[in-house]
């Protein structure tokens, strides 16, 4: 496998070395990919349709509106479940290379808990791959983006071991009947989001009792990772050529000061925040990251705990762990400043607490319509800096980059947005060379934003939820997107 990726990469090196020496433009290598994602449970709706079962936010949205700012749920979203020739229809038109969506595991496997296979779901999902390639058009699969079965959750969801044998059992299906069609793979998108905010915070299931939730989910989910992908080398593929990663979400993390401790804060966010998932992946050494083994086992004994809030890998699980992807799949939308804060412990520990730092961000940072998401464009070049240099210079895949802004076709915000990351992201592909082999914008159409509902609209298609078909309507930003996705190169 080495080889492989190695391989793809001297080709992308020269076309790189080819392209920027014989143009004035900012161009891409010819072999660099553009594509655009969404996920199950915020696009297609008919979530008690055709055999589908309940899952986490189908129950959260029911049960706890109040939760959602807008009290919307995913009942129908855009329907895409419906509309689905329509979307590779602008995925068409955009002239993308790829599509990257996700499989609802409660779609597929309707109860969570036996292996009764739904037909209608793997039906669905057969049609919207071979709409794709009809098109031109790869696949990029997100096995778990959010939605597990309701079922799961009752025995504890992520925070009980036994999930990553059921994730197993649930990726076997999905390889045994889409492997054949599918190239790309991604296990799980944003543990670090679904871990931290679901178990520790305001997304669905939405509520913790002891403060160790969020790290025993993420030590399930990277175990099951490890399992799968082991599993994928194994037994799948076949082609060799065929790849699976992880998507992981990382912010840039600046100092809030020139002082050594908010310097020294801003790399311990670095390591611990985002190095939670991907060091036991892509460091040398494997398992947790230092930093957060030694500050959790020390928060642990100072709240009279017996034993570490953070689990131990065995082993042979940092073994399995290490090398465990063929790419790293990376979310990057924005960029935090660092302060160093003592906190007094709070009555359930957190994450937070642990960690022993605030993040802000600057007043005078270009805004978005979600609060967490300013516009620090070179916040992604340093991003994949840190990543080469931390990890060795892995392959990188952007999976997701965007903005929310208000509802409109007219969005020169947006274009700014795309225009000024391309722009960082080449640097970092050109000058400092670092291995990025593709970039996705998310999202192909707006879509239910989770707990803020359908309030903050990332789409490069406007959709009119007024109207039963959902009618997609193109925003200025999806002309801009797909005449870079199909000339490789920036306008002057
Ligand atoms: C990350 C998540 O993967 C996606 O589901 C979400 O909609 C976007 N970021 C925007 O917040």
């Amino acid at each position: 496998r080495p080889w492989t990726v190695a391989l793809m990469f001297t080709l992308l090196w020269m076309q790189v070395n080819c392209t920027t020496g014989t143009t004035s433009k900012l161009c891409f290598p010819s072999s660099f990919m553009f594509g655009v994602a969404t996920a199950s449970y915020q696009i297609e709706g008919a979530w008690n349709v055709s055999g589908k079962g309940e899952n986490i936010w189908d129950r959260y949205t029911h049960t706890r509106p109040e939760r959602i700012f807008d009290h919307g749920t995913g009942d129908v979203a855009a329907d895409s479940y419906h509309q689905f020739r329509q979307d590779v229809r602008l995925l068409k038109e955009l002239g993308v290379r790829f599509y990257r969506f996700s499989m609802s595991w409660s779609r597929i496997l309707p109860t969570g808990l036996t292996n009764e296979v739904n037909p209608d779901g793997i039906r669905y999902y057969k049609e919207l791959i071979e709409e794709l390639h009809k098109n031109g058009i790869e696949p990029l699969v997100t096995m778990y983006h959010w939605d597990l079965p309701q079922s799961l959750q009752d025995l504890g969801g992520w925070t009980n071991p036994v999930i990553a044998d059921y994730f197993v059992d649930y990726a076997k299906v999905l390889l045994d009947n889409f492997g054949d069609r599918v190239k790309f793979w991604l296990t799980f998108n944003e543990p670090l989001s679904f871990c931290h905010d679901g178990y520790g915070g305001s997304d669905a299931p939405g509520d913790r009792a002891t403060g160790m939730e969020d790290y025993l989910c993420g030590h399930t989910v990277l175990r099951a990772h490890a399992a799968v992908y082991r599993m994928f080398q194994r037994d799948y593929n076949h082609r060799i050529t065929d790849l699976m990663g992880i998507t992981l979400d990382m912010a840039w993390i600046e100092p809030a000061s020139t002082s050594a401790e908010d310097k020294e804060a801003a790399e311990i966010t670095r390591q611990f925040f985002f190095g939670w998932f991907p060091h036991p992946i892509f460091s040398k050494q494997g398992d947790y990251p230092p930093v957060m083994r030694k500050r959790i086992d020390e928060m642990s004994k100072r709240q009279n705990f017996t034993r570490s809030r953070l689990p131990h890998f065995t082993k042979e699980e940092v073994k399995m762990l290490r090398g465990a992807c063929d790419f790293l799949g990376l979310n990057h939308y924005t960029t935090y400043l660092a302060k160093r804060v003592q906190r007094p412990l709070s009555p359930i520990p957190s994450f937070d607490d642990d960690m022993g730092v605030q993040l802000s961000q600057k007043a005078d940072w270009p805004k978005s319509n979600s609060t967490w998401l300013k516009v620090v464009p070179w916040g992604l070049r340093k991003t994949l800096n840190w990543i080469k240099g931390t990890y060795g210079n892995p392959p990188v895949f952007i999976t997701e980059n965007g903005i929310s802004l208000e509802p409109g076709l007219r969005d020169p915000r947006r274009i700014n947005y795309i225009d000024g990351y391309l722009r960082a992201l080449h640097a970092a592909l050109t000058k400092d060379k670092c291995n990025v082999y593709g970039y996705t914008y998310w999202s192909l159409i707006d879509n239910f934003e989770w707990t803020r509902g359908y309030s903050e609209r990332f789409g490069l298609y406007e959709v009119d939820y007024s109207s039963k078909q959902r009618v997609r309507t193109a925003r200025q930003s999806a002309e801009y997107y797909s005449s870079v996705a199909t000339t490789k190169c920036l306008p002057d």
